[in-house]
């Protein structure tokens, strides 16, 4: 089976979210041998990802150009570069085309989207098509994310059924975040080099579209799966979602277990793992005393890493911050976003910077070090498709308060509910209160006399084999099986 990939990230080269390392984490494991030693797929997955402004071209790229239809360029055509390098565990594909990608921003500046999207991700797509067509070697996949991707799958439809390379290739979906349609004005659809039948009198949604025309779709859990049919979390393509029974399918993430492994992190200051977990004291001994808390204080330390807004529930720490300091709880978020979160948080922990730090800046060794040096991981999301997060956490033995939704729902179980199995705690109602609860149920825990319960919740989340290869690597094939099999 040969797959491709098209997407709008993929770490390390870009990335916003977690997306960027899904892309890159499900690439390498796809194209890792089995159990058996076999090989899942045919050769290296192909990444294709825009090239970025902050993307350096690879010395080591072998370079094509590649001549694009082009809706916007005078004679109907564009020559793109096409960088291609091996990557770790598979292909990377850049599309170098500076009049889309070299700019700020990938999807847009702080004052807005970058008005010229549907052509930017509409180029990316076709070029990445065209670049198959011409290599001639028949895809038996070509999996697409988001709606950056979507409209490789319009393409198809339009101009490469009858086609030898692609015209058998099935096409597969994933939505990471379905709030964003990639939706596309009426004046603005014709850069997208569709027919005319392609959208109405008000445009066109790319990832409708895409949804209604793939031969497989899914997204990131089977929680969200269900919940994505219902018009409350659809974020409008619930009917959609719903029409397409079960070609629409739910695999929860993974994670890399060797890029977050608490045995040989790098940013710690000590290492650890099940059985010798003194490394772990030390990150937290050390986590406090760089955030300015007593590291001999009773009560756990929280931490919360993200996009400060709503979506990821950052309202509600705020709201609970007040209630679980009272309690002894220390608390540390790093991320930004929101202005309006961000100047409540910098409130509290204005007002009590003996147990609330807050980080605004993006520092990937400071969130591994709020992973390992924490007591409890705080992820309170209204919307969570999937979530990564929290599986980190559980693996560096630090258990998660989370809201069951989505992909949190299907990643930890509540101690309460589940005595034996819990590795978390769980909450439903979205409001800092049963925030505060949540945490107040894991606080009793932490701070027993006897602490068995609270290491046997630590030791179980460590436990757990969130690797691709332990569970989605098996969904993702058996989708993209089915896939190909609607498609014949
Ligand atoms: C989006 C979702 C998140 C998911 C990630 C990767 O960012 O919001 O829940 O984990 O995509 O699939």
């Amino acid at each position: 089976m040969r797959v491709t990939m098209i997407a709008s990230e993929c770490e390390p080269w870009a990335k916003t979210g977690g997306l960027g390392d899904v892309v890159d984490a499900l690439a390498r494991a796809l194209g890792r041998p089995g159990a058996d030693g076999s090989s899942r797929v045919d050769g290296p997955v192909d990444v294709f990802l825009p090239r970025y402004r902050a993307i350096p071209a690879p010395s080591d790229a072998a370079t094509a150009t590649v001549r694009v239809p082009d809706p916007v360029a005078a004679d109907g055509a564009t020559d793109v570069e096409i960088l291609s390098v091996a990557a770790d565990g598979y292909r990377l594909r850049l599309v170098d085309l500076p009049a889309a990608f070299d700019r700020d921003g990938y999807y847009g500046t702080p004052s807005g989207d970058h008005p010229d999207n549907a052509w930017r991700f509409g180029m990316l797509c076709r070029s990445a098509l065209e670049t198959l067509r011409v290599e001639a070697r028949p895809v038996d996949v070509v999996h697409v994310h988001d709606w950056q991707g979507a409209p490789a799958v319009l393409y198809r439809d339009a101009w490469y059924w009858g086609d030898f390379t692609l015209g058998r290739t099935a096409f597969v979906l994933t939505l990471h975040n379905p709030a964003y349609h990639g939706w596309t004005h009426a004046p603005d659809v014709w850069t997208l080099g569709l027919p005319g039948s392609f959208g109405d009198a008000y445009g066109l949604d790319l990832l409708r579209t895409a949804i209604e025309r793939a031969e497989m779709v899914n997204t990131v859990s089977p929680t969200f799966a269900s919940e994505a049919r219902t018009p409350a979390m659809g974020k409008g393509l619930d009917w959609a979602l719903a029409g397409r029974g079960d070609r629409f399918v739910g695999i929860l993430n993974g994670i890399d277990t060797d890029q977050w492994d608490p045995a040989a992190d790098r940013a710690l200051p000590a290492v650890y793992g099940p059985g010798s977990m003194a490394g772990k004291a030390a990150c937290r001994d050390a986590l406090a005393r760089e955030l300015g808390f007593d590291p001999d204080a009773a009560g756990p330390i929280a931490g919360a890493v993200g996009r400060l807004d709503p979506q990821k529930g950052f309202d509600l720490v705020a709201d609970a911050a007040a209630s679980m300091t009272d309690a002894g709880v220390r608390l540390v978020v790093l991320g930004s976003g929101d202005p309006a979160i961000a100047d409540r948080l910098r409130e509290v922990a204005a007002a009590r910077p003996d147990r609330v730090a807050i980080r605004e800046t993006f520092d990937r060794d400071l969130a591994r070090r709020i992973y390992a040096g924490s007591d409890l991981f705080l992820m309170p999301s209204r919307f969570e498709p999937s979530g990564q997060s929290q599986m980190i956490a559980m693996r560096y033995g630090t258990p998660p308060v989370v809201r069951a939704t989505g992909g949190l729902a299907d990643s930890v179980i509540d101690v309460d509910v589940a005595p034996d199995e819990g590795t978390g705690w769980t909450f439903v109602e979205e409001s800092g209160a049963a925030l505060a609860a949540a945490v107040a149920r894991a606080t009793a825990v932490f701070a027993a006399p006897d602490r068995s319960r609270w290491d046997a919740v630590v030791a179980r989340g460590m436990a757990h084999d969130w690797s691709w290869e332990a569970g989605p690597v098996a969904g993702y094939l058996a989708m993209y099986e089915r896939a190909i099999a609607a498609r014949r």
